[in-house]
């Protein structure tokens, strides 16, 4: 195939180069259900250069001072989509999309609240958003490529859940339950498992579902493959490239 990177386009026609052909798989499920670790094994079966995994809690909303204390003795929902900054989200997934880059938030866990640094995240080919409400918002949902959930026996993802918040977020056994409880489950029902409606796949027993997320992956690749040929096929209308011989 012959390139013509000279070739002028009229003002009407418009080519989005393929930098700017950012796709976006969200992955939502329960706390505890293993997204990270499906997002993971993602990236590892795709094997492809420019894939990222951007986590949706680097969005929770900065807290007030009464906000911040009611979060430190467990009282306060970070499981409602309140809770979560989704303007922002979608500003940074469409400046992605662009093309452009994102300058995202890093969250402290332990402190409830955004830390000043931020990260440099440059588009990628392949972005994986991974969180419980990923699927929540009409604006995010619009942009996704694909829509995978996450499904896992709510005992499993509260004792995950218990071990990794106690291990990595430093949290007390006690403090742990209280939320799960009054805010988690609660919200597990009303917000994240209708999220199941939109999905395109669900994924039951989360990452020990090596069959399923072989799918998962073959799906993805599909996709990307169709994209790719849809804009060679954009490239020839528009005379940038020759025809194949
Ligand atoms: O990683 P995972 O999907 O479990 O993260 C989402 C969970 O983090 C939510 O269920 C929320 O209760 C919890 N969270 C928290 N403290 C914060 C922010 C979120 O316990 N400051």
């Amino acid at each position: 195939q012959s390139i013509s990177p000279f070739c002028s386009l009229t003002p009407e026609v418009k080519y989005s180069p393929p930098w700017q052909d950012l796709s976006i798989i969200g992955i939502a499920g329960s706390s505890g259900s293993g997204k990270t670790s499906v997002a993971m094994e993602i990236v590892k079966s795709l094997n492809l250069p420019w894939v990222v995994i951007l986590v949706m809690d680097s969005f929770y909303k900065t807290l007030s001072p009464d906000e911040h204390r009611k979060a430190h003795a467990n009282a306060y929902d970070f499981d409602c989509p309140d809770s979560i900054d989704f303007d922002l989200l979608v500003e940074t997934l469409r400046d992605l999309k662009k093309g452009k880059k994102a300058q995202i938030p890093i969250y402290s866990f332990a402190e409830h609240q955004r830390q000043p640094q931020t990260t440099t995240l440059y588009s990628p080919r392949v972005l994986i958003l991974e969180g419980i409400l990923a699927l929540h918002d009409p604006r995010i949902a619009e942009l996704l490529d694909v829509k995978i959930f996450v499904e896992a026996d709510m005992d499993v993802c509260l004792g995950r859940r218990v071990l990794r918040d106690v291990k990595e977020r430093g949290r007390d056994i006690e403090g742990i339950i209280k939320q799960w409880f009054a805010f988690v489950k609660p919200s597990y029902t009303r917000f994240v498992e209708p999220q199941r409606g939109i999905s395109d796949i669900i994924i039951p027993r989360g990452i020990e579902n090596t069959t399923a997320i072989d799918m998962v992956v073959k799906h993805i690749q599909r996709k990307l493959q169709e994209k790719s040929e849809k804009h060679t096929e954009e490239l020839h209308k528009l005379g940038l490239i020759a025809a194949k011989v």
